[in-house]
């Protein structure tokens, strides 16, 4: 086992559109230890979404896991049956969504859904999950008293990610997957958030799977970094190496295109676009648009390889025999 909280192996994961068979995941290796942070970037529809929905286990119709299994703890979720699947989302694992005010459920007030959530977590009834109810709105900055009473609509997009983030970490659950938690929210409000993500993950020891655009807040926030191209991780090490010493070709154009870290930017300026799915290229996925390609990109999809200790990459520069022999001509 690569990571005693988390394990993804070989993950693939299609759509069934009227457009054809989108292939969103292609083959995807992740894994990390109980308390780790990781952040997961790429450009958009390059599958951060969809593996977290498979983590979460809600790939649903008209999607479909074709190959590949999640561990958690050592154990398969493909093994596990809905009903086991059911209590371990909530429980053992969480998930906050970039829109909160729609996430939460627009006809019930927001204290009645944290108590429902804790009430099914903790098999309480839903009048003993108040006391709690109370406590997480108060541990995210939120007047409990006012804001149980309130309907999601009554809440600014600020309020309900705090709400949100109250309902995911009410059951300290050992992984907490944080899908653009601040995007759609103003800067400054974006700032308080992850401040807050940040102490309360820091106190109560939770693993982090925070998916993002922004770089700075990947730097800041996370320990390992796993970089996304086309469904599969392309590179994945610390986030010291990821931002001192990038090694993937697409890793490389990413941090280009990011004038300073630290600074809050959206992530542009690789030549060309990311591939449509229902045809993706061969080989390595990345390779119409690699400066780097050669022969063997468009025929063999590169392994996610450990370059240096602790340190993968997935690129045909980086092998253990070396970097060129017969088919690694450029093209
Ligand atoms: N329910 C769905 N039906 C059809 N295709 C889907 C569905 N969900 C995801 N996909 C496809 O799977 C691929 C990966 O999508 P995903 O949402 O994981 O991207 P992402 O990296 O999260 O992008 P973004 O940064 O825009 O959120 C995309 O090609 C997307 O169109
Ligand atoms: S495998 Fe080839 S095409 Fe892909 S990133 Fe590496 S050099 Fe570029
Ligand atoms: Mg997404």
């Amino acid at each position: 086992m690569r990571g005693n909280l988390l394990d993804v192996k070989n993950l693939k994961v299609v759509f069934y559109t009227y457009r054809g068979v989108i292939k969103a995941l292609n083959g995807v290796e992740l894994w990390m230890n109980h308390g780790e942070r990781l952040g997961v970037i790429g450009e958009t529809g390059c599958g951060k979404s969809v593996t977290s929905l498979s983590i979460m286990g809600l790939i649903e119709q008209p999607g479909e896991i074709v190959e590949g299994n999640v561990y958690f703890e050592g154990k398969s979720m493909q093994k596990m049956n809905s009903s086991v699947l059911y209590d371990m989302r909530g429980k053992e694992i969480s998930m906050i969504f970039q829109e909160p005010v729609s996430a939460l459920n627009p006809v019930m007030k927001v204290g009645f859904q944290i108590a429902e959530s804790i009430a099914r977590t903790k098999k309480i009834s839903i009048k003993s999950a108040y006391p709690d109810v109370f406590k997480m709105l108060e541990l995210v900055g939120l007047d409990a008293g006012r804001v149980i009473n309130l309907y999601p609509h009554e809440l600014s997009g600020g309020m309900a990610q705090r709400a949100m983030i109250a309902m995911a970490l009410s059951s300290h659950p050992k992984l907490l997957i944080a899908d653009e938690p601040t995007s759609a929210l103003d800067v400054t409000i974006q700032a308080q958030i992850m401040k807050l993500l940040d102490d309360l993950v820091s106190e109560m020891g939770n693993a982090v799977i925070l998916i993002t655009h922004d770089m700075g807040v990947a730097a800041e926030f996370c320990d390992k970094i796993a970089v996304m191209y086309a469904g599969n991780v392309v590179e994945y090490a610390s986030t010291t190496d990821i931002f001192d010493e990038p090694l993937h070709p697409y890793t490389k154009g990413l941090l280009k295109a990011v004038p300073r870290v630290g600074q809050s930017k959206e992530l542009v300026g690789i030549p060309g676009t990311v591939p449509d799915l229902v045809n993706p290229p061969s080989g390595c996925r990345f390779h119409p648009r690699c400066s780097h390609a050669m022969k063997i990109c468009a025929e063999e999809l590169p392994p996610l390889f450990e370059v240096k200790q602790g340190h993968y990459v997935a690129c045909h520069l980086y092998t253990r025999e070396g970097e060129h022999d017969g088919n690694r001509s450029k093209i």
